[in-house]
Protein backbone atom coordinates (compact mmCIF):
# COMPACT_ATOMS: atom_id res chain seq x y z
CA UNK A 1 0.00 0.00 0.00
CA UNK A 2 1.22 3.28 -0.87
CA UNK A 3 -0.08 7.15 0.61
CA UNK A 4 -0.01 10.16 -0.23
CA UNK A 5 -1.78 13.34 1.69
CA UNK A 6 -2.39 16.27 -0.87
CA UNK A 7 -3.43 19.97 0.82
CA UNK A 8 -6.04 21.23 -1.99
CA UNK A 9 -7.47 20.28 -4.93
CA UNK A 10 -4.52 21.55 -6.77
CA UNK A 11 -2.20 19.49 -5.17
CA UNK A 12 -4.44 16.02 -6.02
CA UNK A 13 -4.75 17.42 -9.47
CA UNK A 14 -0.89 17.23 -9.32
CA UNK A 15 -1.03 13.61 -8.28
CA UNK A 16 -2.98 12.78 -10.31
CA UNK A 17 -1.05 13.68 -13.57
CA UNK A 18 1.84 12.14 -11.72
CA UNK A 19 0.36 8.59 -11.41
CA UNK A 20 -1.31 8.74 -15.02
CA UNK A 21 2.11 8.39 -16.17
CA UNK A 22 2.98 5.67 -13.64
CA UNK A 23 0.04 2.90 -13.95
CA UNK A 24 -0.22 0.51 -16.66
CA UNK A 25 -2.15 1.25 -19.73
CA UNK A 26 -5.95 0.53 -19.80
CA UNK A 27 -5.76 0.46 -15.62
CA UNK A 28 -9.06 -0.13 -13.82
CA UNK A 29 -8.87 2.27 -11.27
CA UNK A 30 -11.86 1.64 -8.56
CA UNK A 31 -12.12 4.46 -5.62
CA UNK A 32 -13.32 4.11 -2.18
CA UNK A 33 -14.83 7.73 -0.47
CA UNK A 34 -17.04 9.37 0.33
CA UNK A 35 -19.29 12.30 -1.12
CA UNK A 36 -16.84 15.27 -1.87
CA UNK A 37 -13.69 13.09 -1.46
CA UNK A 38 -12.33 13.97 -4.35
CA UNK A 39 -12.78 11.59 -7.24
CA UNK A 40 -13.59 13.57 -9.54
CA UNK A 41 -10.84 15.47 -8.79
CA UNK A 42 -8.71 13.02 -9.28
CA UNK A 43 -9.84 12.06 -12.28
CA UNK A 44 -9.51 15.28 -13.75
CA UNK A 45 -6.40 15.59 -12.65
CA UNK A 46 -5.62 11.58 -14.63
CA UNK A 47 -7.18 12.86 -17.82
CA UNK A 48 -4.90 16.17 -17.89
CA UNK A 49 -2.00 14.12 -17.05
CA UNK A 50 -2.57 11.75 -20.19
CA UNK A 51 -3.10 14.74 -22.18
CA UNK A 52 -6.66 14.60 -22.63
CA UNK A 53 -8.29 17.94 -22.86
CA UNK A 54 -11.56 17.79 -21.42
CA UNK A 55 -14.17 18.86 -18.97
CA UNK A 56 -14.56 16.63 -16.50
CA UNK A 57 -17.80 16.26 -14.15
CA UNK A 58 -19.38 13.22 -11.63
CA UNK A 59 -20.99 11.45 -14.55
CA UNK A 60 -23.78 11.11 -12.11
CA UNK A 61 -26.79 11.09 -14.49
CA UNK A 62 -24.91 9.79 -17.40
CA UNK A 63 -23.22 6.80 -15.36
CA UNK A 64 -20.11 6.77 -17.59
CA UNK A 65 -18.33 9.84 -19.76
CA UNK A 66 -15.64 9.29 -21.97
CA UNK A 67 -12.73 11.32 -22.54
CA UNK A 68 -10.32 10.40 -26.01
CA UNK A 69 -7.26 12.36 -26.85
CA UNK A 70 -4.47 10.98 -29.82
CA UNK A 71 -4.06 7.58 -27.93
CA UNK A 72 -5.80 7.04 -24.93
CA UNK A 73 -9.24 6.37 -24.02
CA UNK A 74 -10.95 7.36 -19.76
CA UNK A 75 -14.34 5.52 -19.50
CA UNK A 76 -15.03 7.39 -16.30
CA UNK A 77 -17.91 5.67 -14.42
CA UNK A 78 -20.46 6.84 -11.23
CA UNK A 79 -21.68 3.93 -9.63
CA UNK A 80 -23.46 5.56 -7.34
CA UNK A 81 -27.19 4.71 -8.86
CA UNK A 82 -25.73 0.71 -10.06
CA UNK A 83 -27.35 -1.72 -7.59
CA UNK A 84 -28.29 -4.77 -10.03
CA UNK A 85 -25.95 -7.31 -12.04
CA UNK A 86 -28.79 -5.99 -14.69
CA UNK A 87 -27.82 -2.05 -14.16
CA UNK A 88 -23.97 -2.93 -14.59
CA UNK A 89 -24.41 -4.86 -17.37
CA UNK A 90 -26.30 -1.99 -19.30
CA UNK A 91 -24.07 0.58 -17.86
CA UNK A 92 -21.38 -0.72 -20.57
CA UNK A 93 -18.57 -1.41 -17.77
CA UNK A 94 -17.17 -4.57 -19.26
CA UNK A 95 -17.57 -3.07 -22.58
CA UNK A 96 -15.36 -0.12 -21.86
CA UNK A 97 -13.03 -2.70 -19.96
CA UNK A 98 -12.51 -4.89 -22.84
CA UNK A 99 -12.04 -2.03 -25.05
CA UNK A 100 -8.86 -1.44 -23.37
CA UNK A 101 -9.41 2.07 -22.43
CA UNK A 102 -8.47 3.12 -18.76
CA UNK A 103 -11.77 2.76 -16.81
CA UNK A 104 -11.71 5.02 -13.70
CA UNK A 105 -14.99 3.86 -11.05
CA UNK A 106 -16.54 6.50 -8.30
CA UNK A 107 -18.49 4.66 -5.72
CA UNK A 108 -17.01 1.28 -6.60
CA UNK A 109 -17.92 0.55 -3.75
CA UNK A 110 -21.48 -0.73 -5.21
CA UNK A 111 -19.33 -2.74 -7.45
CA UNK A 112 -16.31 -4.27 -5.85
CA UNK A 113 -17.22 -7.62 -7.04
CA UNK A 114 -17.09 -6.85 -10.63
CA UNK A 115 -13.71 -5.05 -10.42
CA UNK A 116 -10.51 -7.49 -11.87
CA UNK A 117 -8.21 -8.95 -9.66
CA UNK A 118 -5.75 -6.22 -11.05
CA UNK A 119 -7.82 -3.14 -10.22
CA UNK A 120 -6.18 -0.35 -8.73
CA UNK A 121 -8.15 0.76 -5.73
CA UNK A 122 -7.63 4.28 -3.94
CA UNK A 123 -9.21 5.12 -1.04
CA UNK A 124 -9.82 8.82 -0.36
CA UNK A 125 -10.41 9.88 3.09
CA UNK A 126 -11.03 13.17 4.39
CA UNK A 127 -8.95 14.61 7.21
CA UNK A 128 -10.05 17.84 6.94
CA UNK A 129 -11.30 20.72 4.72
CA UNK A 130 -8.19 20.47 2.37
CA UNK A 131 -6.61 17.50 3.26
CA UNK A 132 -6.99 13.97 1.64
CA UNK A 133 -5.13 11.11 2.14
CA UNK A 134 -4.71 8.29 -1.14
CA UNK A 135 -4.14 4.89 -0.49
CA UNK A 136 -3.23 3.15 -3.07
CA UNK A 137 -4.27 -1.37 -2.85
CA UNK A 138 -4.71 -3.79 -4.57
CA UNK A 139 -8.07 -5.31 -4.78
CA UNK A 140 -6.75 -8.30 -2.52
CA UNK A 141 -5.38 -5.59 0.17
CA UNK A 142 -8.99 -3.79 0.33
CA UNK A 143 -10.99 -7.17 0.66
CA UNK A 144 -8.87 -7.40 3.73
CA UNK A 145 -9.64 -4.11 5.51
N1 LIG B 1 -7.01 18.01 -1.16
C1 LIG B 1 -8.11 18.06 -1.91
N2 LIG B 1 -8.22 17.25 -2.98
C2 LIG B 1 -9.35 17.24 -3.74
N3 LIG B 1 -10.41 18.01 -3.52
C3 LIG B 1 -10.35 18.85 -2.46
C4 LIG B 1 -9.21 18.91 -1.63
N4 LIG B 1 -9.44 19.83 -0.66
C5 LIG B 1 -10.66 20.32 -0.87
N5 LIG B 1 -11.22 19.74 -1.95
C6 LIG B 1 -12.59 20.01 -2.43
O1 LIG B 1 -13.33 18.83 -2.23
C7 LIG B 1 -14.26 18.66 -3.29
C8 LIG B 1 -13.99 17.34 -4.01
O2 LIG B 1 -15.03 17.16 -4.91
P1 LIG B 1 -15.13 15.95 -5.94
O3 LIG B 1 -16.23 16.33 -6.86
O4 LIG B 1 -13.82 15.65 -6.50
O5 LIG B 1 -15.60 14.78 -4.95
P2 LIG B 1 -16.17 13.34 -5.33
O6 LIG B 1 -15.45 12.38 -4.44
O7 LIG B 1 -16.12 13.11 -6.78
O8 LIG B 1 -17.68 13.45 -4.80
P3 LIG B 1 -19.06 12.82 -5.39
O9 LIG B 1 -19.21 11.47 -4.76
O10 LIG B 1 -20.10 13.77 -4.89
O11 LIG B 1 -18.97 12.76 -6.88
C9 LIG B 1 -14.10 19.86 -4.21
O12 LIG B 1 -15.04 20.82 -3.85
C10 LIG B 1 -12.69 20.32 -3.92
O13 LIG B 1 -12.49 21.69 -4.15
MG1 LIG C 1 -17.55 12.73 -8.22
Amino acid sequence: MTEYVTHGYEETLDLARKLSKEVKKGSVIGFLGDLGAGKTAFTSGFVDGLGIKAEVSSPTFAICNEYAGEGDRVCHYDMYRVETWDDLLTSGYYDSIDSGAYVLCEWSENIFTALPDDALIIKIEKLGENDRRFTLMTKAEAEAQ
